[in-house]
């Protein structure tokens, strides 16, 4: 009789009371002292306990229910079980698997590149590392918030944070925790913060320059300025092609001062903005100061509303040369403060913008200018020049409104008859559903003018032919 056919028995027999059960933890850490147990619910006696391990290891012996302590070793991985024999026969208990857990410890981020500096567009890896432990599972934290699964901004594999395409966003500070994963006093090691660094690219620099005086002589403030970009930047003066002047600066802008003429063309300045892997050029400026010479005139332009009534004015001091004028107004005569608004005006540089054109502001204009960095040179006058509410004129409006309108219309009659006389020329219509369709056409856009158009059609006709023939 087979062994299969006699455990069968023996259950039928004994009812379910024979099926040993066998408790005992399925993860264990290395070192650590685990209990198994194996038990009947209802013995009969005489009966033998054993506590197996794989296909035949022996544990323990019992002549009842075994509990057996268990010093978890490198090897103690494995399938456990327990039997029972009573007179003879034998049943087996359900299995339990044991893996071996090595403790987490020494955890650490490991960037890639290192260290973890990149540009905008460029990815990047970090890998959690641990110099010891087995069965783990990893949590990461950007900037002290946890990164969750999935994320917008990176994504995990194993032990490793991915970013494909960097974005400023994906900067800061970067922390992992590896963790057993063990149902109860599971352990964890957290890593040192490790901090990635996104550089922008850097925009192309733009050159200008102010004028001051040192007290000895007149000195351009030549500032070469980024509209974006990440520090730091070095920046370099060519004067003439020739580099003049270097800076390494933590900020988007440099200034350099070099020595000037007035009304002397000292060359072409210029500037290279650097990094690491950049080097981009800023326009090219003469450094040139022109005193402000000439003459100067105001140009006044008035501004309507909708309704074509005049709303405001704009006046514009114009001059014949100067790099850096400095404009002042007047009034009926007496002088406008300088940086002075109020309501129905606006001052800025050679633009006066009167906002409303009230009595109390019509008059006459003037402007003069001077060289804004020199107290003592002298200034350049316009003549006066007469604000006034002019009755724009309504009829002009009018007539060129009436004008555009009846435009409007011969263009739009027009059209509709050169449609109307090309189908009708068509010799035979070879489809029907477009000629159905172009006469509807026809008919939606100039269903009133009909006869009136067709009388002109033929005139228009008439005088094509002539002109084709
Ligand atoms: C444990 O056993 C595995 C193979 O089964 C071996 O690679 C490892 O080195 C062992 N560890 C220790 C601490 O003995
Ligand atoms: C148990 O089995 C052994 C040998 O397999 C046999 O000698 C013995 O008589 C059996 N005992 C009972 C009670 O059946
Ligand atoms: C990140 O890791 C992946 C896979 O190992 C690799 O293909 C990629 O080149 C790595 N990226 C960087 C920036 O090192
Ligand atoms: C985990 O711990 C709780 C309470 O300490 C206990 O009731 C439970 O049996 C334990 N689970 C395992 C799988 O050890
Ligand atoms: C140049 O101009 C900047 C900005 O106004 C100023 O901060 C800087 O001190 C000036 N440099 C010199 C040399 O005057
Ligand atoms: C400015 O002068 C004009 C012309 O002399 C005069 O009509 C107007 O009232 C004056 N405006 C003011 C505010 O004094
Ligand atoms: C303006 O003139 C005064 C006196 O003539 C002189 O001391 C001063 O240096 C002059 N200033 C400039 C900017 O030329």
């Amino acid at each position: 009789m087979s062994h299969g056919l006699l455990l069968l028995l023996m259950s039928v027999i004994y009812g379910s009371t024979l099926r040993p059960e066998l408790t005992g933890p399925s993860m264990a850490f290395l070192k650590s002292t685990v209990k198994f147990e194996c038990k009947l619910s209802d013995s009969p006696s005489p009966v033998t306990f054993e506590l197996i391990k794989g296909n035949d290891e022996l544990l323990a012996t019992k002549n009842g229910p075994i509990t057996f302590p268990l010093k978890v070793r490198n090897g103690s991985e494995g399938e456990y079980f327990c039997r029972v024999t009573a007179r003879n026969h034998t049943s087996t208990s359900n299995p339990v698997h044991l893996q071996v857990v090595i403790p987490v410890l020494g955890a650490s981020l490991v960037p890639e590149p290192s260290p973890p500096v990149i540009y905008e567009g460029a990815g990047f890896n970090l890998s959690c590392k641990t110099k010891m432990g087995s069965h783990l599972k990893y949590s990461w934290y950007h900037n002290k918030q946890e990164v969750t699964s999935p994320s917008p901004l990176h994504h995990f594999v194993g032990n490793m944070l991915t970013v494909d395409r960097a974005v400023e966003r994906h900067a800061g500070t970067y922390l992992c925790e590896a963790q057993n994963k063990m149902e109860n006093n599971s352990r964890v090691s957290s890593s040192m913060p490790v901090t990635v660094v996104v550089k922008k690219y850097l925009s192309a620099p733009r050159l200008s320059f102010t004028l001051f005086h040192d007290g000895s002589g007149y000195y351009a403030n030549i500032s070469c300025r980024l509209s974006y970009g990440s520090p730091p930047v070095m920046f370099q003066l060519l004067l003439n092609g020739k580099r003049v002047d270097l800076q390494q600066v933590d900020l988007l802008e440099a200034w350099f001062s070099q020595p000037v003429t007035v009304g002397l063309d000292m060359g072409t300045v210029q500037c290279i903005a650097k990094n690491d892997i950049q080097q981009l050029f800023s326009n090219s400026v003469d450094l040139e100061v022109v005193p402000v010479m000439g003459t100067a005139h105001v140009q006044v332009e008035y501004l309507h509303k909708a309704d074509s009534v005049v709303a405001a004015a704009l006046l514009q001091c114009m001059i014949t040369m100067g790099t850096f004028p400095i404009y002042s107004w007047s009034f009926n005569g007496s002088t406008v403060p300088l940086e002075a608004n109020s309501p129905t005006f606006i001052q800025h540089n050679q633009v006066l913008v009167l906002t409303h054109l009230s009595p109390g502001n019509l008059g006459y204009y003037s402007c003069r200018v001077r060289d804004s960095f020199n107290s003592n040179s002298s200034w350049v006058e316009s003549e006066k020049v007469l604000v006034k509410m002019t009755d724009f004129d309504m009829t002009r409006i009018e007539v060129v409104a009436v004008v555009f309108c009846c435009f409007l219309f011969v263009m739009m009659v027009g059209g509709a008859c050169c449609l109307f006389w090309s189908i009708n020329s068509e010799p035979v219509m070879t489809d029907n559903r477009h000629h159905v369709h172009c006469h509807e056409c026809i008919n939606t856009e100039n269903h009133h003018s009909m006869p009136e158009t067709l009388s002109h059609i033929e005139e228009m006709e008439t005088v094509i032919m002539e002109v084709e023939v």
